[in-house]
């Protein structure tokens, strides 16, 4: 691993050495990021990520072929010094009240930096005219993107399988989790498997102007996947439908902000109205594997949830 000396990087009169990375990923401490960049380093890639704490570069230590940068998506110039020298880029961010404005501002400055391809994490189902406010801040993104110039690739996962690690506490304490979905279908996908079509657009070729839907291989109703979890950790779970104003309750005492679970309860209606139940081959398409199915998400991380069980 190497940290970058940030005042040796100023955009205006960088050298860019032959062995400087061509590749920065954005969002690499987070659910996606994290394992996106274990893969690209067990491949041998050499690569870039944008973090923004100081305190974060030890946690890419262990993994070779890594060069840290400190960049806030707040905060233009760093921006600007990341990706010196990229020509692919990663870019996401977690879905907060900024996230539209902070992903704007690094497609400006990845154009400016002539980046040639920018790969960006989406969503399911984004649309400038969607009720949810998640979809249509990805799909303002995603239009900005095509607009640059610069060439793209979409990934638009559906719900996260790991979303559920959230609902652990009260899986391991009650039995029971919780959402505000009725009997409706998602095909939720597994997290290594959005990492792994991550890693094969930024390495490969044949990906640009590619919009990737990635959904698991099936749609599950909640009951279908409290099942599933029930037989991974060998004792009874049991999903429970709630209104949206509990559910929503639930997030802001969780500490949610009140923009982040307004928009969770609008991702939720969306769901609930069957509208995030279609299954696509977008997984293999890319990566030539079939995305994990529940069941496997269920007993990989039986760890997870048991831990969690025993901490109570
Ligand atoms: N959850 C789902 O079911 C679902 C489904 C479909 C799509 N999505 C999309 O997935 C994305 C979130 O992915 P994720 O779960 O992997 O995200 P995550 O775990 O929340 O990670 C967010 C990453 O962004 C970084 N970040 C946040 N603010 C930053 C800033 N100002 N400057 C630099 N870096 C910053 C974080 O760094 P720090 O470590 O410093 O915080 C972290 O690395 C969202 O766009 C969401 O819409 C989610």
């Amino acid at each position: 691993m190497n940290t970058l000396s940030i005042p040796a990087l100023q955009p205006e009169d960088a050298t860019v050495p032959a062995t400087s990375p061509t590749i920065l990923v954005t969002g690499a401490t987070g659910t996606i990021g994290t394992e996106l960049t274990r893969i690209l380093s067990e491949k041998g890639v050499v690569f870039r990520v944008m973090v923004r704490s100081a305190r974060d570069v030890k946690k890419f230590n262990t993994l070779a072929g890594v060069e840290v940068v400190i960049g806030d998506f707040n905060d233009t110039a760093t921006i600007a010094q990341a990706l010196v020298g990229i020509d692919r880029a990663f870019l996401l961010t977690n879905s907060s009240e900024q996230a539209e404005s902070q992903q704007l501002n690094f497609v400006t400055e990845a154009r400016r930096a002539g980046v040639a391809h920018i790969v960006k994490l989406s969503q399911f189902a984004a649309d400038l005219a969607s009720p949810v406010r998640f979809l249509r801040y990805h799909a303002v993104v995603e239009q900005a993107i095509k607009l640059s110039g610069m060439a793209f690739t979409f990934l638009r996962p559906n719900l996260f399988m790991q979303g559920l690690l959230g609902f652990r506490a009260s899986i391991a304490e009650q039995g029971k989790f919780f959402a505000a979905i009725g009997d409706a279908s998602v095909s939720a996908v597994d997290i290594r498997d959005i990492a792994a079509v991550a890693a094969a657009t930024l390495t490969g070729s044949g990906h640009e102007g590619k919009i990737y839907t990635l959904t698991g291989p099936e749609a599950l109703t909640h009951p279908e996947m409290a099942d599933k979890l029930a037989t991974a950790l060998g004792h009874p779970v049991t999903f429970v439908d709630v209104p949206p104003a509990a559910m929503r309750d639930a997030l802001i005492q969780f500490g949610f902000p009140i923009w982040q679970a307004d928009g969770l309860i609008e991702d939720y209606a969306h769901y609930s109205h069957n509208e995030a139940s279609v299954v696509t081959t977008d997984v293999q398409d890319a990566t030539g594997s079939a995305p994990r199915d529940f069941a496997a998400f269920a007993h990989d991380y039986t760890s997870v949830f048991l831990t969690a069980l025993s901490s109570h």
